[in-house]
């Protein structure tokens, strides 16, 4: 009865079907699914199996567990590994948790195996052991990296190896605190099927994460990404892990982001900010100033007063509208969602008699920064109006506006979180004028407004109009 089924898994996102198609019915992807082979009948039959007698009532008894109240079970106090990069220890939630397995997702070139690098050389710096294996280069091609990074990178142990087996038997011999799997994708094992693929990347994860468990390693898995995001192929992977990072940014800009979309032992709200100079990864440990000093006070332009989890952040959204011969004029977002810019682009439509329908609009955060949060909607709705209307957001005496807050779908503003916190940083960086919401506690220095409409009139209103370059009639204004 032990037969061998053939199961077919998607290499981008995991998704498993009983028949192959060639297009994945879970991510839509062509090409994509694998043929993988489950486990024998007999083995996957699980409590409620059909078996029948066999597991019926009474068949466990002698087995059972002995429940205990979390109060007594004893705290696992153990100190964090402190990779004394401050950035990335936040987002980790106070540094790694020794034994625990963290997945490192982002595209190529934007920094990972730079991190990863800068981290080890740190902890190896005090008093940690600490092993880099790399199946992607050569360990020539490592050194000449940690060369840019500092002597203390070059003291830090590499292994360049794709086989899974001596990478496993290395962990065992050389015990290390902190390991680095650069990356999981090419790891594989002697038999099996290519690297790379969703049955190899199981199978080397399971193996590091039994030796790692067992010997107290932290693991550091390095993953690639997909254009969309997601990590390529290994979502299987996010369930195994404790902690999953994405290090996000474009990879011209000079501006990365590594936030966490999950951790078992910290905040998943938290975001990094680094900069890539030459010498290695640095911390923007104060992103406001530069966002600030660098937006650019031009109609389009205004500063989002956002939470990047526990810390208030400001940042520069831009907005371009042109007028568009185009049936379906183009709507681009980056670092804000798309479906919010329609969203926001709807309600200006029909709320505050800015009309888009011939026009192109493109809304940028500025830096390549990404906001996930609905508090942004105020920022992209002023952003539109003031490059529709070609009006700057400044005041009188030229510094930009800041502003928060949600759009409701019937033109109202809404509350968002740390309303206080978010003026404070304004005005810590020099912007005294923050419109935002109604509704909150009173705030010194900042203008409430209860409806997308009188925000506008209020934004634009307040600094010199410039000379029109697209007039506004040519862009199908209504009244
Ligand atoms: P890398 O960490 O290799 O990216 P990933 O492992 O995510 O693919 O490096 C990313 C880029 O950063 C690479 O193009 C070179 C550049 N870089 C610097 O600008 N300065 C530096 O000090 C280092 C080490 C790399
Ligand atoms: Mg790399």
């Amino acid at each position: 009865m032990a037969r061998v089924k053939t199961r077919y898994t998607c290499s981008e996102c995991g998704h498993v079907a009983g028949t192959w198609t060639g297009r994945c019915a879970g991510c839509g992807e062509w090409n994509t699914l694998e043929e993988t082979r489950a486990p024998p009948a007999s083995r996957s039959g699980g409590l409620r199996g059909s078996g029948g007698g066999a597991r019926g009532a009474g068949a466990y008894s002698g087995l059972a567990g002995k429940p205990v109240p979390l109060r007594d079970v004893a705290s696992p106090d153990v100190p964090r590994l402190q990779t004394r990069i401050g950035e990335l220890d936040r987002v980790l939630g106070g540094g790694l948790v020794p034994g625990s397995l963290v997945l490192l997702g982002g595209s190529p070139g934007i920094g990972k195996s730079t991190l990863t690098g800068m981290a080890l050389a740190n902890l190896a710096a005090s008093g940690a052991r600490t092993l880099y294996v790399s199946g992607e280069e050569s360990a020539a091609q490592v050194r000449l990296r940690a060369e840019r990074l500092g002597d203390a990178a070059l003291s830090v142990p590499a292994l360049a190896e794709s086989q899974l087996e001596p990478v496993v038997a290395t962990l065992e011999v050389e015990r290390p605190d902190v390991c680095v799997i650069d990356s999981i994708q090419t790891l594989h094992g002697a038999e099996g099927g290519a690297a790379g693929s969703v049955s190899q990347i199981r199978e080397a994860a399971a193996a590091l994460t039994e030796v790692a468990k067992w010997l107290d390693i932290a693991l550091i898995l390095v993953g690639h990404v997909t254009k969309d995001g997601n990590l390529a192929g290994p979502r299987v992977l996010e369930h195994l892990v404790d902690c999953v990072l994405r290090f996000e940014g474009e990879r011209e800009r000079t501006y990365r982001t590594i936030r966490a979309s999950k951790n078992r032992f910290g905040a998943t709200s938290e975001v990094g900010v680094f900069e890539m100079r030459e010498g290695g990864l640095t911390e923007v440990a104060d992103p406001s100033a530069r966002f600030v000093e660098e937006a650019t006070r031009a109609p389009g332009s205004v500063v989002l007063a956002s939470m990047e989890g526990s810390r208030p952040v400001l940042v520069e959204v831009q907005a371009l509208v042109a007028p568009t011969e185009l049936d379906n004029p183009r709507r681009m977002a980056n670092g804000i969602d798309r479906n919010r810019l329609s969203l926001v682009l709807a309600v200006l439509t029909r709320h505050a008699g800015i009309a888009l329908g011939s026009a192109d609009v493109f809304v940028n955060v500025a830096g390549g920064v990404r906001v996930d949060e609905p508090g942004a909607d105020l920022a992209v709705a002023l952003a539109v109006a003031s490059a529709q209307r070609n009006q700057a957001l400044v005041t009188p005496d030229g510094r930009p506006l800041a502003c928060f807050g949600e759009l409701g779908l019937t033109g109202e503003l809404r509350l968002v979180g740390h309303a206080d916190r978010r003026v404070a940083e304004a005005h810590k960086f020099g912007l005294r004028s923050v419109l935002g919401p109604a509704g909150g506690e009173k705030l010194a220095g900042m203008s409430t407004h209860s409806s997308i409409r009188s925000a506008i009139k209020d934004g634009l209103g307040r600094g010199r109009a410039e000379p029109a370059a697209t007039s506004a009639e040519a862009l199908g204004e209504a009244a």
